[in-house]
């Protein structure tokens, strides 16, 4: 018997040396990425990612919340295949998912902002850039061209606001996402208790922890200083640090004067109401991005999946509804798109990934996701998203 033979009838999967590489490939869900990036990451900057408000309360529910829900699939609909395109802010994609904005990417890995912007773009995602990022808005444009949104938070400063929405506009960005649900920080327990601040600084807890994770802390020693990017002057703060920045009495007066200022489209983050939606709508607002801010601001704050019916059926047709808190599974799209909205978007489930494993690991993400959808979709007996969203709540029973 020929070598060739032997390899063929043995096939030798490809030895992986590169440990990331090796870790994600072990790696077949969203949980499974986040013990993963656990297991590699400090304590403090996992529990950043990981942690939520007070109690988690609103973390833990809006996990349920998707989960709450059971299909009910068609019989015998002879579905060859399943089409995942969909459209978005008058924009094509290959799949309703969105990237949410996180601040400090580089934090959890020193490819950051830029890498997930590339990842999205791979996939024909959009991706949404922080006000809070650690890569500035011109340089992820430069990094990648996905479709660029980028999240506002109104500061106090009335000219850093609009010194901010004019960059985005200058570089291209498409989206101006504005986070309502941030005038104060919220509190988040575990950072407290970790004594987090960013960037991470070499304490002496840190430095004990130096032995216990180092190949984070060779990355992070071997890579360029985390700063606040978007912002010139500003050193190592806590969370709570962060928040004074922002202007806690912000109305609808300054939604209506961004709405003027800003040439693209714009979108509304936050656990929005039915009237305050159409508030929204009528101030002409395009889109609605349902979020409690992954239970990281007013902890017991009602899901979002739990606002998709109410808000659709006050903006009607026509206003995007974007879902996110709580997406973990391609079946918890599945979900909200039957429920009315429009796309999902995540922000931890990446994060686990670009923990776990750099710029492939959002790849993983991402990968994990789009063959969660299809198979759920297959199994239900519809071939499309289109589909899916004309059936809606036929497909779905509450217990
Ligand atoms: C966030 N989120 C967030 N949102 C925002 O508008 N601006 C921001 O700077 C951040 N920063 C941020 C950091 C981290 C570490 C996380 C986990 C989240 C909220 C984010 O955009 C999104 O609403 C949630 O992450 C969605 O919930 P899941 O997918 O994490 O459950």
């Amino acid at each position: 018997m020929r070598a060739s033979e032997i390899r063929r009838l043995i096939q030798l999967k490809p030895i992986e040396l590169d440990a990331a590489s090796r870790r994600l490939s072990a790696c077949h869900d969203i949980y499974e990425l986040r013990r993963s990036a656990r297991r590699v990451i400090p304590r403090p900057v996992f529990d950043y990612v990981d942690g939520a408000a007070d109690e988690e309360l609103s973390m833990a529910a809006n996990v349920r919340a998707f989960r709450r829900w059971q299909f009910q699939p068609r019989a015998l609909t002879q579905v060859a295949a399943v089409d995942t395109a969909t459209r978005l802010l008058d924009r094509d994609l290959p799949l309703p998912l969105v990237l949410a904005p996180t601040g400090y990417t580089r934090m959890m890995h020193p490819a950051g902002e830029g890498a997930v912007a590339r990842a999205a773009q791979r996939h024909g995602l959009p991706y949404t850039l922080s006000t809070m990022a650690t890569t500035s808005i011109e340089d992820v444009a430069a990094a990648a061209r996905p479709d660029l949104w980028f999240q506002l938070y109104i500061q106090k400063d009335e000219g850093l606001t609009k010194e901010l929405v004019n960059r985005a506009a200058a570089a291209g960005y498409r989206v101006l996402v504005v986070t309502v649900d941030t005038f104060v920080t919220g509190h988040r327990t575990r950072d407290e208790k970790n004594g987090l601040v960013i960037p991470p600084a070499l304490t002496l807890q840190t430095l004990g922890n130096i032995a216990v994770k180092p190949a984070y802390w060779l990355r992070m020693l071997r890579s360029e200083a985390i700063d606040f990017a978007n912002f010139t002057q500003m050193g190592a703060t806590t969370i709570e640090g962060t928040g004074t920045m922002f202007n806690p009495t912000v109305g609808w007066d300054d939604i209506a004067a961004l709405r003027s200022r800003w040439p693209g489209k714009l979108v509304i983050k936050g656990p929005v109401s039915a009237a305050d939606a159409a508030r929204a709508a009528e101030l002409g607002v395009d889109g609605l991005q349902l979020s409690n801010h992954g239970g990281r601001q007013l902890d017991r704050t009602v899901p979002s999946v739990d606002l998709i019916a109410r808000v659709r059926d006050a903006v009607g047709p026509d206003i995007a509804v974007v879902v996110d808190s709580g997406v973990r599974h391609g079946a918890d799209i599945a979900v909200a798109l039957a429920l009315g909205a429009d796309a999902c978007a995540i922000g931890r489930a990446y994060l686990y990934g670009l923990m776990a494993g750099g710029e492939p690991g959002v790849d993983k993400v991402i990968d994990i996701l789009t063959d969660q959808f299809v198979r759920t979709l297959h199994l239900m007996g519809i071939s499309s998203v289109a589909e899916l969203r004309e059936r809606g709540r036929d497909l779905l029973v509450a217990p």
